[in-house]
């Protein structure tokens, strides 16, 4: 408990999913959480979950954009004005876009980096300043297995992947002189519920679901909070040496040869 005391972070995309689950172990840990988030309503709710669950808990929503820059220096505006100065960027905020190349069209590709990696340089690009300036921060960046492995027809969404790590690495180690540290963590298969809505949505819901967590060493798929106890480790100061760097979170299934 308390491992981020007095930290103050902001969490792209936290309405639901991977980010809710952060924002809602930060706060069990003591940080002042900021839900920046494009669906205000899911953003409310979760900040209401996290005041009605956590004893003490400062959590808000803001309405972000992170496609837009203006969008995250005003989120960022609006965090720093009620918590104070930022110790914590969690770059959350991710879509699935899966298509064949030759088919695919240019508003795919552009839908795709718009949010999986412009999302991400925005974000960097709103903290950064502040961060070096005071001689601290850190940024964890969601990637996730398909920035270095690649399931066909999953284009172009591990490409964007792919530039998050080459991202992380590169302002890591451009920023490492002060003292910011940026991170990045790769889920593999987490539970959501659009996995549940598909399980459920085929012929034989059991078989599906059994089919899936038999590719996974594990014989199960991870859990959003099991990705949030690692950005917790990565934002709190038992990190401090760990910088431009990525953590896999997957079971192992990305170390297995054969299916
Ligand atoms: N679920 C998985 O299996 C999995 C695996 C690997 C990586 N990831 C990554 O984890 C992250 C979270 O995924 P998730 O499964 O929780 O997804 P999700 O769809 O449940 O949640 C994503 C959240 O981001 C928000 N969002 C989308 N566009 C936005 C924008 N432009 N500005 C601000 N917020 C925006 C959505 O409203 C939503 O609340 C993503 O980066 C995703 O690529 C997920």
């Amino acid at each position: 408990m308390n491992r981020l005391a007095g930290k103050v972070a902001m969490i792209t995309g936290a309405g639901r999913g991977i980010g809710a689950a952060i924002a809602l172990a930060f706060a069990r840990e003591g940080a002042a959480v900021a839900l920046a988030e494009l669906d205000l309503d899911t953003a409310n709710a979760t900040a209401e979950r996290i005041a009605s669950e956590v004893s003490g808990a400062r959590a808000m929503a803001v309405k972000t954009d992170v496609t837009q820059s203006a969008s995250v220096v005003e989120a960022l505006k609006q965090t720093e004005a009620t918590f104070g100065p930022l110790d914590v960027l969690v770059n959350n905020a991710g879509i699935n876009v899966f298509c064949d190349p030759l088919t695919m069209t240019d508003e795919d590709w552009k839908r795709c980096f718009s949010v999986d990696l412009d999302g991400v340089w925005n974000g960097c690009c709103a903290v950064l300043p502040g961060m070096v300036g005071r001689g601290r921060g850190s940024i964890v960046n969601i990637a996730s297995t398909h920035a270095f492995k690649i399931i066909p027809g999953c284009f172009p969404y591990p490409v964007a992947k792919h530039g998050v790590i080459g991202l992380t690495r590169a302002l890591g180690i451009e920023y490492s002189p002060n003292n910011v540290r940026v991170n990045a963590i790769a889920p593999g298969y987490i539970e959501m519920q659009l996995t549940l809505d598909w399980w459920d949505s085929q012929a034989d819901p059991k078989a599906a679901r059994q089919a899936t967590l038999d590719l996974q060493p594990m014989k199960r798929i991870g859990q959003p909070q099991e990705v949030a106890m690692t950005a917790v480790f990565l934002a709190s100061d038992e990190a401090l040496f760990i910088n431009a760097s990525c953590i896999t979170v997957d079971g192992g299934r990305s170390a297995l040869y054969h299916d």
